[in-house]
Order: C-alpha cells, then sequence, then structure tokens
C-alpha cells in the first residue's frame, strides 16, 4: 500500500539523519590521557573530595530526602523537559562507576560521552565541568573510587515523549563546546581561581544564566538571572547591575552569605540556593570562597529587567516560603545546558 511505502520512506529517512547526525558529530578521540594513577597519594584523594564536595556532585547525586546513601543515585529533577534522575557514582562496580577506567571519567566529565557512546543529557552540568582541569578530575576520580560501593540501581529517567537520547548529539554538535579552563595571561590571579571555582566547579551559572527554548544558555545574558530556574522558580540577578542585580552588596555581604546564607537584610537564602550553600560554598577554604567572591562581584552587569522592582521583591523574600521545603527534591528546573560564556575570564 502507498501508505506503507511513506512510513517506510519515512522511517528509513529518520534513520538515516540519526545516522547522519552521529557521524556528523561523533567524538575526536581524546588526546593521550595518562591513566590515572593506580596508588594516589592520600593528599591527592582528599584534594579529589574537596572538589567533589565544591562542585555540589552530592546535591544531585545523593538522594538525602529518601535517606539515599551518599552518592548513589540523586531524587528526581524536574525540568521542562522531564524528570530526570542522577545516576550512582559510588565505587560500587557494576552499580556505580567503580569499574570506570580514568579515560571513561573523562569522557563524561569533559564531553559528556559515556563508556556506551551514548550522550548525556546536559541536565547534569558537563557543559561547566569540561572546563575542569585534568589535574582535578584525576583528583576526583581517585577520590570517586574510595567511596563505599552501594548497590542502588539507577532511576530510568521520566522524560517527555520527543525527548530522546538519540537527539542528544544534534544538541552537544549545537550548544556545547568542550573545552578547558584556559584563563589568558596576566589576569589577576585572585580573579581567575575564582572564575574558575565559579565556573568550572560549582557551576553558578547554570541556574543564574537563563536559557533559550532548547535549554542553552544565554551567554548575553551570564548571571543574569532568569524566571524559570530549579523548581521552575525564579533565580535572581547576581551580576553586579544595581537595578536588579547584587551591585550593591560588598564583599562581606557576599561572603556571609555564600558562607551561612544570610542575607544582607537579615533575611536567609532558600530554594535551590540552600543545598548549594550547604554543600559547596559553605566547605570552601577561607581563600577560594573569597576568590569567588571577588570575581563573582567583577561580573560587569547585566540589566535584564525581567525583575521589575516588585518582583525582584519577591524573588527575594520567598526564601521565607521555600525555607522549609525540601531542598533536594525536583530541583533540576531548567538546568539545561550552558556553553559558550560571554565571560572574558574563559
Ligand atoms: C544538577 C544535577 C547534577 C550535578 C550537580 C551533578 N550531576 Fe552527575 N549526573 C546528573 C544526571 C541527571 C546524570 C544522568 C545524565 C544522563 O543520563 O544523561 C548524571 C550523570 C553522571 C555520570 C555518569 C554516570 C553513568 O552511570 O553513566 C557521572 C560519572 C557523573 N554524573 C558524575 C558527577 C560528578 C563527579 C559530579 C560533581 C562534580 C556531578 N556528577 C554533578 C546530575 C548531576
Ligand atoms: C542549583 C541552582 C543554583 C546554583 C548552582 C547557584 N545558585 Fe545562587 N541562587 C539560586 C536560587 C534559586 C536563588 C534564590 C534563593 C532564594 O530564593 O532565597 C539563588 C540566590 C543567590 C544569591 C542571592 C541573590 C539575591 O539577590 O538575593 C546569590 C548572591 C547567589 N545565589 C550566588 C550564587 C553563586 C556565587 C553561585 C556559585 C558559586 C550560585 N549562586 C550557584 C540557585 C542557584
Amino acid at each position: 500500500m502507498a501508505g506503507n511505502r511513506w512510513l517506510k520512506l519515512a522511517i528509513s529517512g529518520t534513520v538515516l539523519l540519526f545516522v547522519l547526525a552521529w557521524w556528523l558529530t561523533r567524538p575526536e578521540p581524546l588526546a593521550a590521557l595518562h591513566a590515572a594513577d593506580h596508588n594516589p597519594a592520600e593528599a591527592d584523594i582528599r584534594r579529589g573530595e574537596y572538589l567533589v564536595n565544591i562542585a555540589g556532585c552530592v546535591s544531585c547525586h545523593t538522594d538525602a530526602e529518601g535517606q539515599g546513601a551518599y552518592l548513589a543515585g540523586g531524587l528526581g529533577l524536574d525540568t521542562p523537559f522531564g524528570s530526570f534522575f542522577a545516576p550512582n557514582i559510588t565505587s560500587h562496580r557494576t552499580a556505580g562507576i567503580g569499574a570506570w577506567n580514568f579515560t571513561d571519567f573523562v569522557r563524561a566529565m569533559h564531553l559528556g560521552i559515556a563508556p556506551t557512546g551514548e550522550r548525556y543529557y546536559p541536565v547534569f552540568p558537563y557543559t561547566s565541568y569540561t572546563k575542569i582541569k585534568f589535574d582535578d578530575l584525576r583528583a576526583m576520580y581517585a577520590y570517586l573510587q574510595t567511596t563505599p560501593p552501594v548497590a542502588t540501581r539507577n532511576k530510568p529517567h521520566e522524560t517527555h515523549w520527543y525527548i530522546n537520547r538519540l537527539l542528544m548529539p544534534v544538541w552537544q554538535s549545537l550548544f556545547f563546546q568542550p573545552g578547558v579552563f584556559q584563563p589568558d595571561a596576566g589576569l589577576d590571579e585572585t580573579l581567575v581561581r575564582g572564575a574558575y571555582i565559579a565556573n568550572a566547579l560549582t557551576h553558578c551559572s547554570e541556574c543564574h544564566t537563563p536559557r533559550n527554548l532548547l535549554g542553552a544558555a544565554r551567554p548575553e545574558l551570564f548571571l543574569a538571572g532568569t524566571e524559570a530556574g530549579p523548581d521552575g522558580d525564579p533565580v535572581p540577578n547576581i551580576t553586579s547591575s544595581e537595578a536588579d542585580g547584587i551591585g550593591d552588596w560588598d564583599e562581606d555581604e557576599l561572603l556571609l552569605y555564600l558562607e551561612e546564607g544570610e542575607l544582607p537584610d537579615g533575611d536567609y537564602a532558600g530554594g535551590a540556593m540552600v543545598d548549594v550553600i550547604d554543600n559547596s560554598t559553605s566547605l570552601m577554604d577561607p581563600a577560594d570562597l573569597q576568590a569567588v567572591v571577588s570575581y563573582i562581584l567583577s561580573v560587569p552587569a547585566v540589566d535584564q529587567g525581567y525583575l521589575g522592582s516588585e518582583q525582584g521583591v519577591r524573588v527575594r523574600g520567598q526564601s521565607k516560603n521555600t525555607q522549609q521545603r525540601s531542598c533536594n527534591a525536583n530541583r533540576g528546573g531548567s538546568i539545561f545546558a550552558l556553553t559558550p560564556y560571554s565571560d572574558p575570564l574563559l
């Protein structure tokens, strides 16, 4: 029948498109990686633990609300594209990533590619982690291999029908640019350190930068806030805009906020930022935290204006209502990707 022929044509056309997309976007082999040390020094393992902490892996990979084991898999992250479940990344050999070698880990973190060759959804913020230096990845890998193995099985994602992993090569080729952090020579060292931590590790902009319809960050609005952040909640502008950013905060105020969550007006942080403070910024070394503060306050003002003064007050006041709420549950929001930073330090 003619209908059947069209169906066959449509199917083979689609398959052909996928094959073409895969071919065009197939990964370049990674430049020779020195295998990670089989007996890493204790100091490297501890440094890896610190980096894993400040990069916020726990916020997604531990189901704190469900009393899940450390890094054994998270609660659902609700996004406009469906719910995603962060997998088990303990050292368990089958349920976790205990059987991975260092190259597998680098491919995941730096290229967003699984050992099977499948591409990850950018709800896993490899769009920021791609900037992590390989030395730091090596320490993180060494630490993760020492975590207690937990046999918790991964939950399948619950995405909308039109979201499919096979589309990810196309998404990656459009919106993802792998690349290690490489600041220009001669920049202030503290700012460079702060930019590295904020962007490569603690990934502030994954939440604080608005995204386009396909979930990719809009670099021209770097850190300028979004109406649709994690949980669908608004996320404030943290550029130095006086009108709707934090241009009127001084260093001590930002330091106090990132250490303890206290806002300049005496109120406290709420929503997804509670996790960021508890699991990342409050654990930073004083020098690292200071560097992040200096860097964030140096980010040029972007006045997005989506927060009219009334709404701005609402966003900032919302902490009172959200503080009681689970921090971990459903906090993916539109944590989708982020690529070409407009930031001059990156
Ligand atoms: C915003 C939430 C979030 C954060 C933060 C996060 N991840 Fe993930 N991660 C995910 C999700 C969701 C997936 C699954 C992606 C997919 O299936 O495409 C994932 C996948 C992974 C994988 C692949 C595991 C596998 O079995 O294939 C590794 C490895 C990983 N993450 C490591 C890390 C590390 C290390 C950190 C911290 C530096 C981290 N993640 C931070 C959400 C997150
Ligand atoms: C997982 C998402 C997420 C990440 C990552 C994140 N933030 Fe936030 N941030 C939020 C949300 C949501 C709020 C609003 C908090 C509230 O409702 O009280 C917020 C609020 C803030 C505020 C308060 C601004 C104001 O005007 O009230 C500052 C400052 C801030 N974040 C800085 C940072 C920095 C610096 C980083 C990176 C080191 C970061 N955030 C990473 C989600 C995030």
